[in-house]
């Protein structure tokens, strides 16, 4: 089980059965932004908000900064390993089968709950845009158990929606998915642009309400805050997940990497600005002045009190941004803000399935998931199979699970796989320092650790629930693997590529260390 797959192994089952690559740096960053912008930014604010205050400004920063160092390390390895799998792939490469597989586990954690997560908060938009035209959904078919109804209707169409678009073939996809960036980034803009100028000083006083670090087990305080908020930064390394359908991926693939994610940021910094300086974004304590955590049915029920009297706090609001240009007087753009982000989050549920399938994908043609699941539609040129079934999980989890807690979970499972590509980048440079890097992660000795470091420091702040989630959720994967996979996986049969001659392939790599491609 700490069998490796070798490098040149991995490159040339690629090559084999291989994604048309059809992907340019553009493309690749709009990948990027597609995936990051959405959930985080246009709903998870308030509960920034309410577990950190104006100090969020820093939430934001720390999660900003964890997910560059970890970008700087998966630019590392992607280009190195231009093909489908993202962490998962490089974790074979590096730390073996058993490793592997966990991380594989753990992206699952990533990227479909993180699809169902905006599956949820997209549906909540388009139960309001319904209400706006005087259509309420019963409650039954518009929410899931935890809030009373029985399925949410609306969250469960979408991820099938979705799912049918990616089954149908990527670049048609990843056209979409362009002019959905595009209404995002109108929509953040538009809010900055509105917002900064009525900017007030007083705003940000007190800075730090909850402190810095949580000690409740409710995520609070400026890094439990980081914590959830590193949802809004969740999706770059989506970008690698394309690697294998990207052209000349060595260069383009850092460039969506980095490019995205510094993009992003940005905007981040700048809305999470507007937000705090124009309306304020101090929590909302108990009627005794207790501490209430986000999400809790005591924190809405507060919320109803002070609606009752008028008051509107930013954290009480599900759609943050529409919520706040409400309330400075832009009442129509606000609605605009709320139709851009109803038009815009299944672009981000669409490159989170993306992502899953491709994971899938490779694990299926490794052996440790049943090969048909590999298989390649004729016409569509997409893996159909994999993709219908990822997309029923999806939505199933999205009918019956709320946005915060799928959120927090998958935070859990992507801090984990950022956290083993840190390592891998450090090992992979011991190991075979002489294996060609077109990019290599600048000051590796400074940025991986700081990496493991973030990772590691985000995981603890996160809700005791969603940490204990990563545990049990890995016991359930090995259990998997031992019933099925360490059996049947082709590494453990024997059954290892040659590299053979592919014009789009990336040139041959030098030769590896010695020791390199023995199994363990
Ligand atoms: N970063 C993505 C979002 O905010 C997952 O929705």
């Amino acid at each position: 089980m700490w069998r490796v797959k070798p490098l040149d192994a991995i490159l040339a089952t690629a090559q084999k059965n291989s994604l048309t690559r059809t992907l340019g740096p553009v493309q690749l960053t709009l990948l990027g932004v597609g995936a990051i912008i959405g959930t985080g930014i246009f709903v998870l604010t308030s509960e920034a908000a309410q577990k950190a205050g104006p100090g969020m400004m820093w939430s934001f920063v720390i999660a900003a900064a964890v997910c560059a160092v970890a970008a700087l390390c998966y630019s590392e390895l992607a280009s190195m390993v231009p093909v489908s799998g993202s962490a998962y792939t490089y974790t074979y490469a590096v730390m073996g089968e058993l490793l592997a597989w966990t991380v594989g586990w753990a992206l699952i954690l990533e990227y479909a709950v993180a699809a169902s997560a905006v599956s949820v908060g997209w549906s909540g938009y388009f139960i309001g845009l319904l209400g706006s035209w005087g259509i309420e959904l019963p409650l039954a078919i518009a929410a899931g158990p935890y809030a009373g109804g029985i399925v949410n209707l609306p969250a469960l169409s979408i991820a099938l929606l979705i799912t049918l678009l990616l089954m149908l073939g990527t670049t048609e996809s990843a056209r979409v998915n362009a002019i959905l960036v595009a209404i995002k980034v109108l929509a953040l803009s538009t809010f900055i642009v509105l917002t900064l100028p009525v900017m007030q000083g007083a705003n940000f006083e007190p800075f730090a309400p909850k402190g810095w670090f949580d000690t409740t087990g409710q995520g609070l305080g400026i890094v439990g805050a980081a914590a959830t908020i590193f949802f809004a930064y969740v999706g770059f390394d989506a970008v690698s997940t394309a690697a294998e359908e990207t052209k000349d991926p060595q260069r383009n693939v850092p460039i969506g990497l980095v490019g995205s994610l510094l993009i992003c940021t940005v905007f981040y910094l700048l809305v999470a600005a507007g937000a705090i300086g124009a309306l304020g974004a101090q929590p909302v304590p108990g009627p005794a002045g207790e501490i209430l955590a986000p999400g809790s049915s005591a924190l809405a029920a507060q919320c109803q009190a002070l609606a009752a009297d008028g008051s509107q706090p930013l954290v009480c609001s599900r759609e943050a941004l529409a919520h706040v240009l409400r309330e400075l007087g832009h009442e129509r753009i606000g609605d605009l803000i709320g139709i851009a982000a109803f038009l815009a989050l299944p672009s981000v549920i669409l490159i989170m399935l993306f992502g899953q399938t491709r994971i899938f994908f490779v694990m299926a043609r490794d052996g440790l998931l049943p090969g048909f699941l590999a298989k390649i539609h004729p016409k569509w040129k997409t893996p159909h199979i994999v993709t219908m079934i990822t997309g029923v999980g999806v939505a199933f989890f999205a009918a019956f699970f709320p946005v915060g807690k799928l959120a927090d979970i998958a935070n859990s499972g992507t801090l984990f796989a950022f956290f083993m590509v840190a390592i891998a980048v450090l090992i992979l440079r011991r190991k075979d320092p002489t294996r060609h890097r077109p990019f290599k992660t600048p000051m590796v000795w400074v940025i991986a650790p700081l990496a493991i470091i973030g990772t590691v420091g985000l995981y603890f702040n996160l809700p005791t629930d969603a940490k204990l989630v990563l545990p049990a959720w890995g016991a359930l994967g090995l259990v998997v693997y031992f019933l099925y996979g360490y059996r049947k996986s082709h590494v453990g049969r024997g059954i290892i590529d040659v590299p053979e001659a592919d014009p789009d392939a990336p040139p041959p790599p030098v030769p590896h260390m010695p020791g390199d491609d023995k199994d363990h």
